[in-house]
């Protein structure tokens, strides 16, 4: 299971990133938490996150045009939604992983799974 927005709460453990103020709507941020290559995104002040590695061929797909919650993967065209993972277009057919985002005191903290 990838889509960690879905994992119970007692499995996750909360990564403080930035104040919320550093990424204002429509936005997204590049981030590296326990050696993963992420990326969060402000979509009409919500905030969702996504890996940043395609699981078509590896492509940097947090680079890619977002659309609602669609993104597009540079490298092939790949689509996937930011809320949850899903891959919606090929030539991907694997979910990349999706991760929890909350605000706390103004502080963006993304959740990842506990080891
Ligand atoms: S690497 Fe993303 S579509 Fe091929």
């Amino acid at each position: 299971m990838y889509n960690y927005t879905q994992m119970d709460e007692s499995k996750i453990e909360y990564v403080e990133i930035a104040p919320s103020s550093e990424l204002p709507n429509g936005e997204r941020m590049f981030v590296e938490v326990e050696g993963k290559q992420i990326v969060i995104f402000n979509i009409a002040g919500q905030f969702f996150s996504i890996a940043d590695v395609c699981s078509h061929d590896e492509g940097p797909v947090g680079e890619g045009d977002l659309e609602g919650c669609n993104i597009t993967c540079p490298r092939h065209g790949a689509q996937f939604d930011v809320r949850t993972g899903k891959v919606t277009h090929m030539p991907a057919v694997v979910d990349i992983p999706a991760y929890p985002v909350r605000v706390v005191d103004g502080m963006i903290q993304l959740g990842v799974p506990k080891e």
